[in-house]
């Protein structure tokens, strides 16, 4: 199959009526899309991917009101809707007749939903007019991809097209909040835990490596080829990632922010750089704000395999 770039939503929004794969652009990273409702679709996602079957996927969804069709709305939905659109993911209650693919869910009870507010996302929506399943849009255990060249480098020949539109702006995968029973904050992402907690207090950190209900949760994950070391000073040879440390510049200002957009992009350019046999020296990162999202991309990306 020959995967083409596309520009026009409504293009995309045809295959994917269709049951192919668009892969296409949000402001966290590109998504792997397929139509929730279709077990074949959703099938080949996992297919594509080379993903572990029994990871639930993200239902995408145009505006916070289609939620109600699909999860049961807890207490104090309206306050974290305001997140919406946006890079918040919340797990929800999954309602009997949701009529996703249970492929999608992965058998649970519970469904993932987002509002990406990305404009050539929300334009896909709107044209496909149904639930989009889209995991992040790269082979799995690899760095998520923040353009759309990223999307063909990994997954090109695999899914029907790829959805132009520009570089992620936020570069991290959203924040999930698990909402089925207290509150519990299951991936660190694109939301800061602040801005959370300043709405529901002190959250609980949910997940488990070792049972993971999430691949984010995996431990080795966003892997590049060689090895990578956190906390650490570039010795000779090394390929040096961190804030103006004259090797790749997450961001020349500090600004946590812009690093969160430019992590993938320089995990991507480190692992060309440093090969199967390099090694890859990570500066430390401050733990917060959107640090905590870095820093779990970055300890997944160290972690052994
Ligand atoms: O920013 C993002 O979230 C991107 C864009 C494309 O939206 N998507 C993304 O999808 O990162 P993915 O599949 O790589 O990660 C989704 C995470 C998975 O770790 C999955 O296990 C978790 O959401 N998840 C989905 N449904 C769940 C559920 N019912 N309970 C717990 N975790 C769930
Ligand atoms: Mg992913």
């Amino acid at each position: 199959m020959e995967t083409r770039l596309l520009t026009d939503t409504a293009e995309a929004a045809l295959i994917l009526r269709g049951g192919g794969l668009v892969a296409f652009p949000s402001e966290t990273v590109y998504g792997l899309g397929g139509d929730a409702r279709s077990d074949t679709a959703v099938a080949r996602i996992y297919e594509a991917k080379g993903r572990p079957q029994f990871n639930p996927l993200i239902v995408h969804l145009p505006d916070a009101e289609a939620v109600a069709r699909y999860a049961v709305l807890p207490e104090g939905f309206g306050r974290l809707a305001q997140f919406w659109p946006g890079p918040l993911t919340l797990v929800l209650p999954l309602r009997e007749d949701a009529g996703l693919s249970p492929l999608v869910t992965a058998g649970l009870d519970s469904v993932a939903v987002r509002v990406p507010a990305h404009p050539v996302t929300r334009a896909l929506l709107r044209d496909f007019g149904g639930p989009l399943a889209g995991p992040s849009a790269n082979p799995s255990g690899r760095i998520s991809p923040t353009r759309a060249a990223h999307v063909l480098d990994g997954l090109s020949g695999r899914i029907e097209a790829v959805l132009e539109g520009g570089a992620s702006a936020v570069g991290v995968e959203s924040t999930i909040l698990g909402l089925v029973g207290a509150p519990v904050l299951l991936r660190p992402g694109g939301v800061p835990r602040e801005a959370l907690e300043a709405v529901l207090g002190p959250l609980a950190m949910g997940g488990d490596a070792s049972a993971p209900s999430a691949p984010g949760q995996l431990l080795s994950h966003y892997a590049p080829r060689g090895r990578v070391r956190l906390n650490a000073v570039a010795g000779p040879g090394e390929v040096a990632i961190g804030f103006g440390t004259g090797g790749l510049d997450l961001s020349p200002s500090g600004d946590l922010v812009e690093a969160a957009a430019n992590l993938f992009h320089m995990l991507r350019e480190a692992d060309r750089l440093a090969g199967e046999d390099g090694v890859i020296a990570v500066a430390p990162v401050p733990e917060h704000g959107l640090g905590l999202a870095i820093n779990d991309r970055l300890r997944r990306a160290a972690a052994p395999r």
